[in-house]
């Protein structure tokens, strides 16, 4: 009787775990295989415009505590995505996935999400707004004058649902000013957090990694505490319409435990996913539902944002 499931954006979803975006859902084949899992539904890898071959390899490297990498938006185009998701929508009608996607200049995010609008697609669409790894292109979202600029041009003709993704903030006056920014507009939700930006990690006297010298964006275990601030953080923040996806650090049933007492009504996986495959999402879920019987929790929102603190 204890049941994971959640909305986002009016949408049902019968399990509250997903794939974080860029991790086993490049191709139709890995998008497949998190859809048929115990995952609730999946993300698309960020889709650009076009393809893009991405960064040279290697550019990926799992490590004890985490991951990190620098990928480069390596992407089939959007294309690519959007036909294979207005198929789902033929063959899997009660069923929503998201479009994660971002322009390599808001020019063309703004031609890409025209596209969508455009399209046939029913489901949610995530905007990008943090990838830490093309050369010469900063995460968007550390520049709160550009992201209020797109923000307010996409609302302009965007009429689906759409949420951003969004990288870690570590200072409580951009939580402040990036919140103010987001109530402005009528976001779906924010995603939090995408990977600690240009960290470098080293074996014996070498980075791991080819593409800038090694610099590259974090997961997994080291960046649980950073992503749980920020989910909650924004939950404490944001109008109530605006829904929070928690991304970070998700190992085990606990972590996903966490991310929802913080404030998330999803929890995506990404580094252990990489580690683990599919099967993560169902011991996920299995042990999120031990200590929900533990507590008399039946559904997420017995505990959603129910973090304690410790009174004066
Ligand atoms: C990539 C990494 C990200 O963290 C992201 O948000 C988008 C793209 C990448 O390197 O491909």
């Amino acid at each position: 009787m204890v049941s994971t499931s959640t909305q986002i954006a009016g949408f049902a979803f019968d399990n509250c775990l997903m794939n974080a975006a860029g991790v086993a859902c490049m191709t139709k084949e890995e998008l497949a295989e998190v859809k048929d899992s115990a995952a609730g539904t999946f993300v698309t890898k960020t889709a650009t415009l076009d393809f893009r071959q991405g960064n040279p390899e290697p550019r990926y490297q799992d490590v004890p505590l985490g991951s990190i990498n620098s990928m480069g938006l390596p992407n089939n185009g959007l294309d690519y995505y959007l036909d294979y998701l207005l198929e789902l929508q033929e063959s899997e009608p009660n069923r929503t996935f998201f479009l994660s996607l971002v322009g390599m200049s808001p020019e063309e995010t703004h031609t890409i999400l025209k596209k969508v609008q455009a399209s046939d697609f029913k489901g949610i669409t995530e905007l990008n707004l943090s990838c830490p790894n093309v050369p010469g292109k900063p995460q968007i979202a550390y520049d709160f004058e550009t992201t209020e600029k797109i923000l307010s041009e996409v609302f302009a003709y965007f009429k689906k649902p759409l949420g951003i993704k969004l990288p870690p903030y570590f200072d409580i006056v951009h939580f402040d000013q990036a919140a103010a920014i987001f109530n402005k507009y009528p976001l779906e939700f924010v995603n939090c957090v995408n990977s600690i930006g240009n960290g470098l990690y080293i074996e014996d006297e070498s980075v791991v990694i080819r593409p800038k010298n090694g610099f590259g964006g974090i997961g997994g275990q080291y960046i649980k505490p950073t992503a749980l601030a920020n989910v909650h953080a924004f939950y404490q923040r944001l109008k109530p319409e605006i829904q929070i996806i928690g991304t970070g650090g998700v190992l085990t049933g606990r972590d996903a435990f966490e991310h929802i007492l913080c404030g998330a009504s999803m929890v995506q996986v990404g580094t252990t996913l990489h580690k683990e495959g599919v099967a993560a999402f169902e011991r996920i879920t299995a042990e999120l539902k031990v200590i929900m019987e533990e507590k008399g929790y039946e559904s997420l929102e017995d505990f959603r944002g129910k973090l304690k603190y410790i009174e004066e």
